[in-house]
């Protein structure tokens, strides 16, 4: 991404050893320069936020909003995250809130949003009310998109996957079975995607 940016990890890009970018690009591209409202839950330093402003949110009046609780392990993330999206100057199309998504995701209107990024706590138990939660805020042909779904099997050592409790994959199955009627899963790899058909 631009040197303008700070980033001390990568999560997302080309570079990483999941280039999740692809499906970004692969699913995203239709809502390029259409006016459109996204929600991100887990945004770190914005290297994901920052790549759906730059090449997505593209009309005037698309907007994307960021929660993240900035939890302790994340260091000056925050701060580098508003560093990031003041050189982006996007700025204005970003409603930023800070703290956990359980205790947010209530305020938001039913079938609000076009698009989910769940990239937040991976714990079995905070995946399955993200997922929950979101599904409600989805607009009809909207997309949910699950970071890690199979984090703690194809990488079952990294410090990520030793501190869950539980694995992503077993939250987010028992999500796709309990609303299979109202969806369809439109990639599965290291990523699962999904898009609501009701
Ligand atoms: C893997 S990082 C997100 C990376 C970002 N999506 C990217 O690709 O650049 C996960 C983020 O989830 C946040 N997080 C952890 N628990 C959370 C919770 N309960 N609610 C919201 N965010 C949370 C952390 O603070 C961290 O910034």
């Amino acid at each position: 991404m631009d040197s303008k940016y700070t980033f001390t990890e990568d999560w997302f890009s080309e570079q990483n050893g999941e280039p999740v970018i692809r499906e970004f690009n692969k699913f995203l591209s239709p809502y390029a320069g259409k006016p459109c409202k996204f929600l991100e839950i887990g945004s770190y330093e914005g290297m994901s936020a920052l790549w759906m402003l730059e090449n997505i949110l593209t009309h005037n009046s698309s907007r994307l909003w960021c929660i993240d609780a900035w939890a302790d392990w994340t260091g000056e993330a925050f701060k580098t995250f508003i560093n990031n999206l003041s050189a982006s100057g996007h700025k204005d199309k970003v409603e930023i809130i800070k703290g956990c998504s359980s205790d947010h995701l209530g305020n938001f209107s039913k079938n609000f949003f076009d698009f989910i990024y769940i990239d937040g706590n991976h714990d079995e138990k905070q995946v399955l009310s993200d997922a929950i939660m979101s599904f409600r805020l989805l607009t009809s042909g909207g997309i949910i998109a699950f970071d890690d779904y199979l984090m703690g099997i194809r990488y079952p050592d990294s410090p990520g996957s030793k501190t869950l409790k539980g694995l992503p994959k077993n939250s987010i199955d028992y999500f796709l079975d309990l609303f299979r009627d109202e969806l369809e899963v439109i990639h599965s790899d290291y990523q699962l995607w999904i898009r609501k058909t009701l």
